[in-house]
Protein backbone atom coordinates (compact mmCIF):
# COMPACT_ATOMS: atom_id res chain seq x y z
CA UNK A 1 0.00 0.00 0.00
CA UNK A 2 1.42 3.36 -0.96
CA UNK A 3 1.82 5.39 2.16
CA UNK A 4 -0.32 8.68 3.12
CA UNK A 5 1.21 11.65 1.45
CA UNK A 6 1.59 14.91 3.76
CA UNK A 7 -1.54 16.14 1.58
CA UNK A 8 -3.77 13.63 3.30
CA UNK A 9 -4.08 14.16 7.44
CA UNK A 10 -2.97 11.39 9.77
CA UNK A 11 -5.93 9.83 11.57
CA UNK A 12 -7.03 12.01 14.32
CA UNK A 13 -6.19 8.62 16.29
CA UNK A 14 -3.37 9.22 15.65
CA UNK A 15 -2.10 5.71 14.35
CA UNK A 16 -1.40 6.38 11.13
CA UNK A 17 -3.73 3.15 9.89
CA UNK A 18 -5.55 3.79 7.14
CA UNK A 19 -8.55 1.35 6.03
CA UNK A 20 -9.71 0.58 3.11
CA UNK A 21 -13.16 -0.74 4.37
CA UNK A 22 -15.75 -0.50 1.90
CA UNK A 23 -18.33 0.89 4.47
CA UNK A 24 -20.87 -1.56 2.40
CA UNK A 25 -23.44 -0.94 4.85
CA UNK A 26 -23.94 2.75 4.49
CA UNK A 27 -25.80 3.19 1.14
CA UNK A 28 -25.04 6.82 0.90
CA UNK A 29 -21.24 5.86 0.43
CA UNK A 30 -19.59 3.66 -2.60
CA UNK A 31 -16.24 2.86 -1.83
CA UNK A 32 -15.39 -0.17 -3.27
CA UNK A 33 -17.22 -3.30 -4.45
CA UNK A 34 -15.84 -6.12 -1.56
CA UNK A 35 -17.98 -6.65 0.15
CA UNK A 36 -21.47 -5.85 -2.05
CA UNK A 37 -23.82 -8.39 -1.59
CA UNK A 38 -25.03 -10.83 -5.51
CA UNK A 39 -28.72 -9.02 -5.17
CA UNK A 40 -26.79 -5.42 -4.22
CA UNK A 41 -24.86 -5.93 -7.32
CA UNK A 42 -27.62 -7.12 -9.05
CA UNK A 43 -29.61 -3.87 -8.55
CA UNK A 44 -27.08 -1.49 -9.13
CA UNK A 45 -26.63 -3.33 -12.90
CA UNK A 46 -30.53 -3.34 -13.13
CA UNK A 47 -30.81 0.84 -12.24
CA UNK A 48 -27.37 1.30 -14.65
CA UNK A 49 -29.39 -0.96 -17.70
CA UNK A 50 -32.20 1.49 -16.99
CA UNK A 51 -30.65 4.51 -17.19
CA UNK A 52 -28.55 3.37 -20.51
CA UNK A 53 -32.66 3.16 -21.85
CA UNK A 54 -33.21 6.34 -21.33
CA UNK A 55 -29.92 7.62 -22.26
CA UNK A 56 -30.61 5.70 -25.95
CA UNK A 57 -33.95 7.10 -25.82
CA UNK A 58 -32.15 10.42 -25.77
CA UNK A 59 -35.00 12.22 -23.93
CA UNK A 60 -34.51 15.51 -22.47
CA UNK A 61 -32.36 15.96 -19.06
CA UNK A 62 -33.70 15.30 -16.04
CA UNK A 63 -34.25 16.79 -12.31
CA UNK A 64 -33.75 13.96 -10.37
CA UNK A 65 -30.64 15.68 -8.86
CA UNK A 66 -31.88 19.04 -8.74
CA UNK A 67 -31.18 20.87 -5.63
CA UNK A 68 -27.48 18.35 -5.79
CA UNK A 69 -24.18 19.65 -5.67
CA UNK A 70 -21.70 17.15 -6.20
CA UNK A 71 -18.00 17.50 -6.10
CA UNK A 72 -15.55 16.02 -8.54
CA UNK A 73 -12.37 16.18 -6.45
CA UNK A 74 -9.45 14.44 -8.80
CA UNK A 75 -6.32 14.82 -7.07
CA UNK A 76 -4.52 12.55 -9.80
CA UNK A 77 -5.13 12.79 -13.45
CA UNK A 78 -8.47 11.04 -15.17
CA UNK A 79 -10.20 11.67 -18.66
CA UNK A 80 -12.62 9.13 -18.84
CA UNK A 81 -14.20 8.86 -15.32
CA UNK A 82 -14.00 12.36 -14.37
CA UNK A 83 -15.80 13.47 -17.75
CA UNK A 84 -18.74 10.59 -17.38
CA UNK A 85 -19.54 11.29 -13.61
CA UNK A 86 -19.65 15.03 -15.14
CA UNK A 87 -21.90 14.40 -17.51
CA UNK A 88 -23.99 11.97 -15.73
CA UNK A 89 -24.22 14.25 -12.53
CA UNK A 90 -25.45 17.20 -15.37
CA UNK A 91 -27.68 14.95 -17.07
CA UNK A 92 -29.84 14.07 -14.22
CA UNK A 93 -29.60 18.25 -13.05
CA UNK A 94 -26.93 18.31 -10.27
CA UNK A 95 -25.12 20.94 -10.16
CA UNK A 96 -20.72 19.88 -10.21
CA UNK A 97 -18.05 20.99 -8.97
CA UNK A 98 -14.67 20.30 -10.39
CA UNK A 99 -11.68 20.90 -7.85
CA UNK A 100 -8.36 20.52 -9.66
CA UNK A 101 -5.42 19.99 -6.64
CA UNK A 102 -3.60 22.11 -8.76
CA UNK A 103 -5.47 25.39 -8.39
CA UNK A 104 -6.10 25.12 -5.36
CA UNK A 105 -5.13 25.34 -1.42
CA UNK A 106 -3.71 21.53 -1.36
CA UNK A 107 -1.04 23.13 -2.82
CA UNK A 108 -0.55 25.42 0.00
CA UNK A 109 -0.65 22.36 2.52
CA UNK A 110 -3.80 21.91 3.23
CA UNK A 111 -4.99 18.34 3.84
CA UNK A 112 -7.68 16.96 1.87
CA UNK A 113 -10.11 16.52 4.70
CA UNK A 114 -9.88 20.39 5.74
CA UNK A 115 -11.05 20.67 1.70
CA UNK A 116 -13.60 18.36 1.64
CA UNK A 117 -15.05 19.61 4.89
CA UNK A 118 -14.99 23.21 3.08
CA UNK A 119 -17.37 22.04 0.75
CA UNK A 120 -19.31 20.23 2.75
CA UNK A 121 -19.42 23.20 4.83
CA UNK A 122 -20.99 25.03 1.22
CA UNK A 123 -23.30 22.47 1.09
CA UNK A 124 -22.08 20.31 -1.18
CA UNK A 125 -23.72 16.89 -0.60
CA UNK A 126 -21.80 14.34 -2.85
CA UNK A 127 -18.07 13.87 -3.32
CA UNK A 128 -16.56 12.12 -6.06
CA UNK A 129 -12.85 11.13 -5.23
CA UNK A 130 -10.26 9.77 -7.17
CA UNK A 131 -6.45 9.75 -4.97
CA UNK A 132 -3.29 7.98 -5.39
CA UNK A 133 -3.50 6.51 -1.63
CA UNK A 134 -5.20 2.97 -0.99
CA UNK A 135 -8.03 4.06 1.13
CA UNK A 136 -8.06 7.94 1.07
CA UNK A 137 -12.37 7.63 0.09
CA UNK A 138 -12.94 5.10 3.03
CA UNK A 139 -11.11 7.75 5.40
CA UNK A 140 -12.74 10.63 4.29
CA UNK A 141 -16.33 9.00 4.20
CA UNK A 142 -17.10 8.72 8.05
CA UNK A 143 -15.47 12.22 8.58
CA UNK A 144 -17.59 14.11 6.02
CA UNK A 145 -21.25 13.21 8.11
CA UNK A 146 -23.01 15.57 5.77
CA UNK A 147 -21.73 14.24 2.61
CA UNK A 148 -21.80 10.70 0.24
CA UNK A 149 -18.84 9.86 -0.71
CA UNK A 150 -18.26 7.94 -4.14
CA UNK A 151 -14.81 6.46 -4.57
CA UNK A 152 -13.45 6.95 -8.28
CA UNK A 153 -10.10 5.16 -7.82
CA UNK A 154 -8.07 5.23 -4.38
CA UNK A 155 -4.79 4.19 -5.01
CA UNK A 156 -4.20 0.08 -5.85
CA UNK A 157 -7.23 -0.43 -3.71
CA UNK A 158 -10.39 -0.23 -5.64
CA UNK A 159 -12.27 1.83 -8.66
CA UNK A 160 -16.28 0.55 -7.95
CA UNK A 161 -17.68 2.15 -11.31
CA UNK A 162 -15.07 0.73 -12.88
CA UNK A 163 -16.06 -2.33 -11.69
CA UNK A 164 -19.74 -1.75 -12.47
CA UNK A 165 -19.29 -0.18 -15.72
CA UNK A 166 -17.19 -3.68 -16.38
CA UNK A 167 -19.68 -6.11 -14.94
CA UNK A 168 -22.36 -4.26 -17.47
CA UNK A 169 -20.49 -4.77 -20.22
CA UNK A 170 -20.10 -8.59 -19.48
CA UNK A 171 -23.53 -8.82 -18.95
CA UNK A 172 -24.74 -7.83 -22.37
CA UNK A 173 -22.19 -10.32 -23.69
CA UNK A 174 -22.92 -13.20 -21.60
CA UNK A 175 -26.65 -13.16 -21.93
CA UNK A 176 -26.77 -12.06 -17.70
CA UNK A 177 -25.09 -15.14 -17.20
CA UNK A 178 -22.43 -14.96 -14.82
CA UNK A 179 -22.52 -18.07 -13.43
CA UNK A 180 -19.95 -20.32 -14.71
CA UNK A 181 -18.10 -17.70 -16.96
CA UNK A 182 -14.66 -16.72 -16.89
CA UNK A 183 -12.90 -14.03 -17.37
CA UNK A 184 -8.83 -14.14 -18.25
CA UNK A 185 -7.30 -10.57 -16.57
CA UNK A 186 -4.15 -10.08 -18.28
CA UNK A 187 -0.78 -7.46 -17.06
CA UNK A 188 -0.42 -5.72 -13.70
CA UNK A 189 -2.93 -7.05 -11.66
CA UNK A 190 -0.48 -5.71 -8.67
CA UNK A 191 -1.19 -1.88 -9.04
CA UNK A 192 -4.50 -2.23 -10.78
CA UNK A 193 -7.60 -0.88 -8.93
CA UNK A 194 -9.36 -1.73 -11.67
CA UNK A 195 -8.66 -5.73 -11.49
CA UNK A 196 -9.60 -5.87 -7.22
CA UNK A 197 -12.92 -4.03 -8.28
CA UNK A 198 -13.47 -6.62 -11.32
CA UNK A 199 -12.45 -9.75 -9.43
CA UNK A 200 -14.82 -8.68 -6.44
CA UNK A 201 -17.91 -8.07 -8.65
CA UNK A 202 -17.18 -11.26 -10.76
CA UNK A 203 -16.51 -13.86 -8.04
CA UNK A 204 -19.62 -12.37 -5.75
CA UNK A 205 -21.50 -13.05 -9.01
CA UNK A 206 -20.36 -16.35 -9.49
CA UNK A 207 -17.86 -15.85 -12.25
CA UNK A 208 -14.89 -17.18 -12.09
CA UNK A 209 -11.13 -15.23 -12.79
CA UNK A 210 -7.99 -16.54 -14.37
CA UNK A 211 -5.10 -13.77 -13.63
CA UNK A 212 -2.02 -13.74 -15.87
CA UNK A 213 1.34 -11.65 -16.04
CA UNK A 214 5.26 -10.66 -15.34
CA UNK A 215 5.50 -12.77 -11.94
CA UNK A 216 7.45 -9.03 -10.81
CA UNK A 217 3.51 -7.34 -10.93
CA UNK A 218 1.40 -9.46 -9.58
CA UNK A 219 0.21 -9.65 -5.94
CA UNK A 220 1.42 -12.22 -3.42
CA UNK A 221 -1.63 -12.74 -2.15
CA UNK A 222 -3.37 -12.90 -5.67
CA UNK A 223 -5.10 -16.79 -5.02
CA UNK A 224 -6.32 -14.97 -1.66
CA UNK A 225 -8.62 -12.58 -3.67
CA UNK A 226 -10.38 -15.76 -5.40
CA UNK A 227 -8.32 -15.72 -8.59
CA UNK A 228 -6.78 -19.17 -10.53
CA UNK A 229 -3.24 -17.85 -12.16
CA UNK A 230 -2.16 -19.35 -15.16
CA UNK A 231 1.43 -19.55 -15.91
CA UNK A 232 1.05 -18.07 -19.27
CA UNK A 233 -1.44 -15.90 -21.37
CA UNK A 234 -2.30 -18.62 -23.86
CA UNK A 235 -2.87 -21.51 -21.12
CA UNK A 236 -5.17 -18.68 -19.70
CA UNK A 237 -7.68 -17.84 -22.47
CA UNK A 238 -8.15 -21.02 -23.82
CA UNK A 239 -11.65 -21.08 -24.19
CA UNK A 240 -12.29 -18.08 -21.97
CA UNK A 241 -15.20 -16.09 -22.31
CA UNK A 242 -13.40 -12.58 -22.58
CA UNK A 243 -10.44 -10.96 -21.48
CA UNK A 244 -9.36 -7.65 -19.51
CA UNK A 245 -5.82 -6.38 -20.64
CA UNK A 246 -4.58 -3.65 -17.82
CA UNK A 247 -2.82 -0.41 -18.63
CA UNK A 248 0.72 -1.11 -17.19
CA UNK A 249 0.64 1.74 -14.28
CA UNK A 250 4.20 2.89 -14.83
CA UNK A 251 3.32 6.23 -12.22
CA UNK A 252 3.03 2.97 -9.40
CA UNK A 253 5.91 0.84 -10.17
CA UNK A 254 8.92 0.93 -8.66
CA UNK A 255 12.05 0.79 -10.81
CA UNK A 256 13.07 -2.77 -12.47
CA UNK A 257 9.63 -4.18 -12.31
CA UNK A 258 8.60 -3.22 -15.84
CA UNK A 259 10.16 -6.00 -18.27
CA UNK A 260 10.78 -4.82 -21.58
CA UNK A 261 7.90 -3.12 -23.48
CA UNK A 262 8.95 -5.65 -26.65
CA UNK A 263 9.03 -8.57 -24.23
CA UNK A 264 5.84 -7.61 -22.52
CA UNK A 265 4.17 -7.40 -26.10
CA UNK A 266 4.97 -10.62 -26.72
CA UNK A 267 4.25 -12.68 -23.49
CA UNK A 268 1.37 -10.69 -21.97
CA UNK A 269 -0.32 -8.79 -25.57
CA UNK A 270 -3.94 -9.69 -26.66
CA UNK A 271 -2.61 -10.36 -30.12
CA UNK A 272 -5.24 -11.89 -33.05
CA UNK A 273 -4.13 -15.16 -32.39
CA UNK A 274 -4.74 -15.14 -28.45
CA UNK A 275 -8.36 -13.68 -29.11
CA UNK A 276 -8.89 -16.77 -31.14
CA UNK A 277 -8.37 -19.04 -28.20
CA UNK A 278 -11.06 -18.13 -26.50
CA UNK A 279 -14.95 -18.67 -27.24
CA UNK A 280 -16.26 -17.22 -30.14
CA UNK A 281 -17.01 -14.19 -29.51
CA UNK A 282 -15.47 -13.41 -26.31
CA UNK A 283 -15.27 -9.74 -25.77
CA UNK A 284 -11.92 -8.04 -25.13
CA UNK A 285 -12.09 -5.02 -22.40
CA UNK A 286 -9.31 -2.28 -21.67
CA UNK A 287 -10.10 -0.16 -19.17
CA UNK A 288 -8.03 2.65 -20.80
CA UNK A 289 -5.97 4.40 -21.59
CA UNK A 290 -5.36 1.91 -24.17
CA UNK A 291 -1.41 1.45 -25.06
CA UNK A 292 -1.40 0.31 -28.50
CA UNK A 293 0.86 -1.96 -29.50
CA UNK A 294 1.88 -3.11 -25.86
CA UNK A 295 -1.06 -4.10 -23.87
CA UNK A 296 -3.29 -4.24 -27.73
CA UNK A 297 -2.22 -4.48 -30.46
CA UNK A 298 -4.26 -1.82 -32.75
CA UNK A 299 -6.29 -4.47 -35.20
CA UNK A 300 -7.75 -5.99 -31.34
CA UNK A 301 -7.76 -2.52 -29.89
CA UNK A 302 -10.03 -1.65 -33.10
CA UNK A 303 -11.42 -4.97 -34.07
CA UNK A 304 -15.10 -6.47 -33.71
CA UNK A 305 -14.17 -8.36 -30.66
CA UNK A 306 -13.01 -4.98 -28.79
CA UNK A 307 -15.95 -3.38 -26.29
CA UNK A 308 -13.49 -0.32 -24.89
CA UNK A 309 -16.33 1.96 -26.27
CA UNK A 310 -19.52 0.07 -24.79
CA UNK A 311 -17.14 0.15 -21.53
CA UNK A 312 -17.13 4.02 -22.05
CA UNK A 313 -20.93 4.61 -22.75
CA UNK A 314 -21.75 2.09 -19.58
CA UNK A 315 -19.67 4.39 -17.36
CA UNK A 316 -22.35 7.19 -17.96
CA UNK A 317 -25.00 4.86 -17.52
CA UNK A 318 -23.45 3.22 -14.26
CA UNK A 319 -22.70 6.75 -12.97
CA UNK A 320 -26.17 8.09 -13.21
CA UNK A 321 -27.25 4.73 -11.18
CA UNK A 322 -24.74 5.39 -8.08
CA UNK A 323 -25.67 9.31 -8.08
CA UNK A 324 -28.88 8.53 -7.74
CA UNK A 325 -28.62 5.78 -5.48
CA UNK A 326 -26.08 8.13 -3.01
CA UNK A 327 -28.28 11.19 -3.41
CA UNK A 328 -31.59 9.38 -2.45
CA UNK A 329 -29.85 7.69 0.69
CA UNK A 330 -28.36 10.94 1.37
CA UNK A 331 -32.01 12.69 1.43
CA UNK A 332 -33.25 9.97 3.32
CA UNK A 333 -30.86 10.27 6.00
CA UNK A 334 -31.01 14.12 5.54
CA UNK A 335 -34.67 14.51 5.79
C1 LIG B 1 -8.15 3.36 -14.78
C2 LIG B 1 -7.79 4.08 -13.51
O1 LIG B 1 -7.45 5.25 -13.51
O2 LIG B 1 -7.86 3.42 -12.51
N1 LIG B 1 -8.64 4.15 -15.78
C3 LIG B 1 -9.95 4.45 -15.75
O3 LIG B 1 -10.47 4.90 -14.77
N2 LIG B 1 -10.65 4.16 -16.86
C4 LIG B 1 -7.11 2.47 -15.25
C5 LIG B 1 -5.77 3.04 -15.46
O4 LIG B 1 -5.49 4.23 -15.35
O5 LIG B 1 -4.91 2.23 -15.77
Amino acid sequence: MTTMPASLSPSPEGTGAFSTQPLASDPRHLLGLEGLTRERLLELLDAAALERDRLRAGGPDRNDLAGCVVMLAFIEDSTRTRTSFDIAARRLGAQTIAFSASASSLNKGESLLDTARLFEAMGAQLLVVRHSVSGAAAYLAPRLPRMAVINAGDGTHEHPTQGLLDLLTLRDHWNGQFEGRRLVIVGDIAHSRVARSAIAGLTALGAHVTVCGPETLMPADVEGLGCWRAATLDEALEGADGVMALRLQRERMDKGLLPALGEYASRFGVTPARVRLMKPGAPVMHPGPVMRGVELPCEVADGESSVVLEQVANGVAVRCAVLQRAWSAWKETHR
